[in-house]
């Protein structure tokens, strides 16, 4: 699967990635178990900085993000039984557990935005339009690319998160706050997962930059799209509504703002994706995982432990 082997030797060494090593990988990691019991009338619909329209993404978001948890969850199942390395293969098992319980727990969520006049039922009908005819058809090749290209914008998006802690605190959302705290959490602990497989199944450039764009143009594209639906479906008089016509450019600011925005401030975190020697642990987040963990899963202090239900790690098979 190497493209690059037919190239002359400067532009071979340049395409030429970083094969995977298994001495080096990170170890396994626990599946938490968490219990949110989401209700409608506690949503706060400007949970993101009072915002209108950038909460809406990150609920569109939460929306189409469980039809690409399922493509990983399925991929990496697919995969798994292809790796010979054990520990590998423990930690494609966690990857699969946390992505199962964030795609379950996420349509909690979405159940109760619907609940809440949110166009939950609108944007599942488009996801699966789009997953059944596009991505889910893809051959499994392809699905793994896809597979380390989405992983790769969620652990951006979970280092701003966990660079941006103060964002979660301006809303009396506790749940929301909950959730998206443990989503995150766990987005960066195993973002390196995906990517290993990749690497140890293809370290084909070529193929994983075929992923990566997909990626990109769903998740920061086709969802900002979608969002720009939600405020007036669940509130129409907002199309005459001068508050949120203003407070528009202050949503898109934070979304893709190149100061302090989501994704506009993490270009150049999301382009080194395109560089061949790229790996995810390039971008340490060590020391957010060790503040976070404290911070979210401390046994009386814990954010998360008024919804936390247990956790295990699945067994190392050799
Ligand atoms: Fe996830
Ligand atoms: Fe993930």
């Amino acid at each position: 699967m190497q493209i690059a082997q037919f190239l002359p030797q400067p532009v071979r060494h340049f395409f030429s990635a970083t094969p995977f090593d298994a001495e080096k990988q990170s170890a396994a990691l626990p599946i938490r178990h968490m219990k949110f019991d989401f209700k409608a009338e506690e949503i706060d619909p400007k949970f993101y900085l009072n915002a209108e329209l950038a909460s809406a993404y990150f609920a569109s978001l939460s929306i189409f993000l469980t039809y690409g948890e399922d493509l990983v969850i399925d991929t990496a199942r697919y995969h798994r039984e292809l790796l010979n390395d054990p520990v590998l293969k423990q930690r494609v098992t966690s990857l699969i557990g946390q992505e199962a319980l964030h795609s379950r727990l996420h349509e909690e969520l979405n159940d109760a935005f619907r609940d809440a006049d949110l166009p939950v039922e609108l944007f599942r009908s488009w996801a699966r339009f789009v997953f059944d005819h596009g991505f889910n058809r893809l051959p499994q090749p392809m699905k793994l690319s896809l597979m380390a290209g989405i992983e790769h914008f969620t652990a951006v998006l979970a280092e701003y998160m966990m660079n941006h802690e103060e964002i979660f605190f301006q809303s009396h959302d506790e749940k929301q706050r909950a959730i998206w705290m443990w989503h995150m959490l766990e987005e960066s602990e195993h973002k390196d997962i995906a990517y290993d497989v990749f690497q140890s199944l293809s370290n084909s450039y070529g193929l994983r930059i075929a992923g990566f764009f997909p990626a990109l143009i769903t998740i920061l594209v086709l969802i900002s799209i979608a969002s720009l639906l939600v405020p007036f479906y669940r509130k129409p008089s907002n199309l005459f509504s001068l508050s949120y016509w203003k407070d528009l450019p202050r949503s898109i600011k934070l979304i893709f703002g190149l100061q302090d925005g989501v994704y506009g401030s993490s270009w150049a975190h999301i382009l080194d994706y395109l560089r061949p020697g790229f790996h995810p642990n390039d971008h340490d987040t060590s020391a957010f995982l060790a503040y976070y963990k404290e911070r979210l899963l401390h046994p009386e202090s814990g954010v998360l432990t008024p919804y936390f239900v247990k956790e295990f790690t699945p067994a190392l098979k050799v």
